[in-house]
């Protein structure tokens, strides 16, 4: 009976996965990261896996299971926007939920920096927008990771990158976001519609986001 109720339907999908926090070094030792896990990521990657489809992972983190995925480690912004280029090719969908670093150290020193180079000056430069520079004719889900006007600023982010579904994340709600386990998130759709989730395990937020992606896709 279990397998006999096992969802299939995303067989024969590619889906792009993004997962985990980049990482911009300052110098061979050191990096500028954030707070991200990768478990939403690697929830979205397992939950699209099981139900069929063909997963493409590009991530900064290790995924505990990635049996029958492909998985593309990297650790800058750069590199992502390099993998995720690639690995597009040919997919049904992209799926942002990495959280991608919006500065980046100039350049990085080429030995370590010795400690008594302090007060030492950083320069950051912007990192490329993965969303907004791949381009092609699949969908495109992102995330906003928020801590205020959580719903204004996904709104704009879903129309500026172009996107189908943003899935908008208030990282400061008990329980919810970097590093949790559970996630309190509200799914807004390109047409107008939106879904307020109830606080609840990223592996059960990944199921329905591939409710809904399955139904595009299909
Ligand atoms: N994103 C991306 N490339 C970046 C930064 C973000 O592709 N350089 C993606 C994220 O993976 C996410 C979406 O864009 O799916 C929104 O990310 P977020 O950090 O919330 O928004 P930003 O556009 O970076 O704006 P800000 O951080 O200033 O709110
Ligand atoms: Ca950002």
């Amino acid at each position: 009976a279990a397998v006999l109720n096992r969802k299939n339907d995303l067989a024969g999908k590619t889906i792009v996965v993004t997962a985990g926090g980049t990482r911009e070094p300052i110098d061979p030792v050191r990096y500028i990261g954030n707070r991200s896990s990768g478990k939403m990521g690697c929830a979205l990657a397992a939950a699209a896996s099981a139900r069929g489809a063909s997963v493409k992972l590009v991530s900064t983190v290790d995924m505990p299971d990635s049996s029958g995925m492909t998985v593309i480690r990297v650790e800058t912004a750069a590199q992502m926007l390099e993998a995720v280029r690639g690995a597009v090719k040919g997919a049904d969908a992209l799926i942002m939920a990495a959280a991608v670093a919006d500065f980046r150290p100039l350049t990085a020193a080429g030995g370590k920096i010795k400690k008594n180079a302090a007060p030492l000056d950083l320069k950051l430069e912007a990192t490329p927008d993965i969303l907004s520079e791949v381009k092609g004719d699949f969908i495109r889900v992102g995330f906003a990771a928020e801590t205020a006007d959580l719903i204004d600023n996904a709104k704009k982010k879903l129309g500026g990158k172009n996107l189908d579904l943003i899935v908008a994340n208030d990282v400061t709600a008990p329980g919810s976001g970097f590093g949790a386990d559970t996630n309190k998130v509200t799914l807004l759709f390109k047409d107008g519609r939106a879904e307020d989730l109830p606080l609840m395990p990223k592996r059960a937020v990944a199921e329905k986001i591939m409710d809904y992606l399955a139904t595009m896709l299909n």
